[in-house]
């Protein structure tokens, strides 16, 4: 967590990424269009948030509650996907960033899944940046998951019940080893979480912006850059606390 007061330039940024459907219609596009686009602005992102200095960035790119959809839309957004990791890889590599999942990964294809391992096992001794990609990911199944492993370790005697610390229950996570997200952008003009990193946001700064997700460019995230900057981050103290330096 970062300290009490200090905004600047966040440490990690999670992005629900909104409004390739609406894109698309605008413009009298299939729906799988606005995605395609939707995948470029995930590389205008990455490299934009390079540039600003973001360590870290998680993408909300395809939830628990996605699977109702239409199934040639979800069959193309599978197809994206395995497109997407099949070029990134060596740019990736070339840039030292490590790539991870959070999310029900055992849920998605197989030929998705074989990519994921290849990706995540290409990049894993990066340190300097980090990219996360959200895929079958639901917070509430995260608790889910979480609880289950947690009370799987007091049963085998490896946790004890008598330590109900948030510390000790977060390490059951995906996210265990990865910071709470100290901005979380929406685009598309909508203002909902959509069961995204509920626990994790609990001290994160919001920024919902109308621009929708194909749309979204470099200046459109440092404006939520500057935006977060302008906030005090209190973590349950006073103004005056924040002032006089106390933590
Ligand atoms: C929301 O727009 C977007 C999604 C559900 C999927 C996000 C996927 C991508 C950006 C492309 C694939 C990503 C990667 C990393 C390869 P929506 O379809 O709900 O838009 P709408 O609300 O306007 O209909």
């Amino acid at each position: 967590m970062s300290s009490p007061g200090s905004a600047r330039i966040p440490q990690h940024v999670a992005i629900i990424m909104d409004g390739n459907g609406r894109w698309a219609r605008q413009r009298g596009l299939p729906r799988l269009e606005g995605h395609r686009r939707g995948v470029e602005a995930v590389r205008t992102a990455m490299n934009a948030a390079r540039e600003i200095g973001i360590r870290y960035i998680t993408l909300y790119a395809f939830s628990v509650e996605n699977w109702k959809r239409p199934a040639d839309e979800v069959g193309g957004l599978m197809g994206l996907l395995e497109y997407y990791l099949r070029q990134e890889l060596a740019t990736f590599v070339r840039d030292g960033v490590r790539f991870r999942t959070i999310g029900r990964t055992d849920h998605m294809p197989a030929g998705v899944r074989q990519l994921l391992r290849e990706t995540e096992a290409a990049t894993r001794h990066f340190t300097a940046w980090h990219f996360i990609l959200a895929l079958n990911y639901g917070a509430r199944s995260e608790v889910a998951d979480a609880a289950r492993a947690y009370a799987a370790a007091v049963a085998a005697g490896t946790e004890q019940l008598t330590d109900s610390s948030w510390e000790q229950f977060s390490r059951y996570l995906y996210t265990a080893d990865l910071p709470d997200p100290d901005l979380i952008i929406r685009t598309s003009g909508e203002t909902r979480l959509s069961n995204f990193l509920l626990l994790q946001g609990a001290y994160a700064e919001f920024v919902f912006t109308p621009v929708l997700w194909p749309d979204f460019g470099k200046a459109d995230l440092q404006a939520a850059v500057d935006e977060y900057g302008r906030r005090e981050r209190r973590y349950g103290l006073t103004a005056e606390q924040i002032k006089s330096g106390a933590q």
